[in-house]
């Protein structure tokens, strides 16, 4: 059986009204790229969306993960995204995450990011691609724990059978650009030690315990990537579904309550994580809150059935009306913490500039 690679690669390459949205003529000349890529064979299907500022590029294609074909055309549609349509309109940020000049083989590590997963097509093959904007790639975290080893959000772990033994997290420490596996439920505490730090622990990959892929997550930070704040990095997720792995609606439950992620206002800011649909993938007060759209998509013989825009329903009014009332509470805090991230995390914004003016002025406490 031939394996399908689908591949959700995103970039902000500009857009509208500040960091609000990507705009219509951006999708279209993504998606006019895109077909002739699938016309010449090099893909087998593609949809491109927006998730706020970040131009979206979810492809199938047999070429694997991390190949330099595929990432080579998705920097070829950031680039041409750029200089068609962002320089035209003078887009705000236009190219922002295009870090490099050049490419050079992979799109990790030059700004865009992506989630790769090589798979063999079941006979049904629900996915949901995941997008954020405003936010971290540790804000994933949270979500996948709850989905993949917490019974309260997924009855399958104890229901079904083929989920009861447990799923393996692959999580990237970002800091020292090491990987470690863990196994839950017997490591749950483990994994919970590091992953509660989502800004330098990511899960990047999670699996059954029979090595059945179910879920990947981009991890790269644009900032340690630059040494300074280029916007945050606002990730990615691909997750498959149904018949011995998390159920559509055990994914979804993962989002029913909006928990507290960073990002938001300048990268510098706790805030609500909002479902919405594709219609409200825009930011808006305090240039958020930030917010994450679900798509759900049957592959069949490596094509795209779908989307299926899964926040757009009124299931998740409450949740974005709670996410309303935790943006007003924690808004009031202004520019203190926790609502303002702490040192560590302002090391990559412009705060130590403004610091670094102070540092003279500081003079030695008498005893
Ligand atoms: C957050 C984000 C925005 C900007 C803010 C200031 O990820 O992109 O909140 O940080 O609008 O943007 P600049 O510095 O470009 O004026
Ligand atoms: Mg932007
Ligand atoms: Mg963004």
């Amino acid at each position: 059986m031939t394996k399908v690679t689908v591949s959700l690669i995103k970039a902000d390459v500009g857009s509208l009204a500040g960091h609000h949205k990507v705009i219509p003529e951006q999708i279209e000349t993504a998606k006019q790229l895109l077909t002739k890529a699938k016309q010449s064979g090099q893909i087998i299907d593609f949809f491109v969306f927006n998730a706020g500022d970040d131009l979206e590029l979810l492809m199938t294609h047999n070429r694997g993960v991390d190949n330099p074909d595929i990432h080579g055309l998705a920097w070829n549609v950031f680039k041409e995204v750029t200089e068609k349509v962002s320089n035209k309109y003078k887009l705000y940020a236009a190219g922002q995450d295009l870090l490099s000049e050049a490419f050079s083989g992979n799109i990790k590590g030059l700004g865009p990011m992506a989630a790769e997963m090589e798979i063999d097509e079941r006979p049904s093959e629900p996915i949901i691609a995941f997008a954020a904007d405003k936010t971290e790639p540790g804000a994933c975290n949270l979500p996948l724990y709850r989905v993949f080893a917490d019974p309260f959000c997924t009855p399958g772990l104890v229901i079904d059978p083929s989920m009861h033994e447990g799923f393996i997290f692959e999580v990237m420490d970002l800091m020292e650009n090491k990987i470690i596996s863990l196994r839950t439920p017997e490591e749950s505490y483990d994994l919970l030690a590091l992953i509660g730090t989502p800004g330098r622990f990511v899960i990047s990959r999670v699996l059954r315990k029979d090595g059945l892929l179910a879920a990947v997550a981009s991890t790269s930070r644009l900032s340690l990537i630059a040494g300074r704040y280029v916007g945050k990095d606002d990730p990615v997720c691909l997750v498959r579904a149904q018949r011995g792995l998390p159920a559509v609606g055990e994914y979804l439950e993962a989002f029913s309550y909006p928990y507290l992620v960073a990002g938001w206002m300048r990268g510098s800011h706790i805030g609500p994580m909002m479902p919405v649909s594709l219609k409200d993938s825009r930011v808006s007060r305090f240039d958020g809150p930030p917010r994450v759209v679900a798509l759900g998509f049957q592959v069949y013989n490596g094509n795209l059935l779908g989307p299926a825009d899964l926040f757009d329903d009124v299931a998740f009014d409450t949740v974005r009306q709670k996410a309303q009332e935790i943006a007003e509470y924690v808004r009031r805090h202004g520019p203190f913490m926790p609502h303002r991230l702490g040192p560590e995390e302002m090391e990559y914004t412009t705060l130590p500039q403004v610091l670094k003016k102070l540092e003279k002025r500081f003079a030695e406490v008498k005893a």
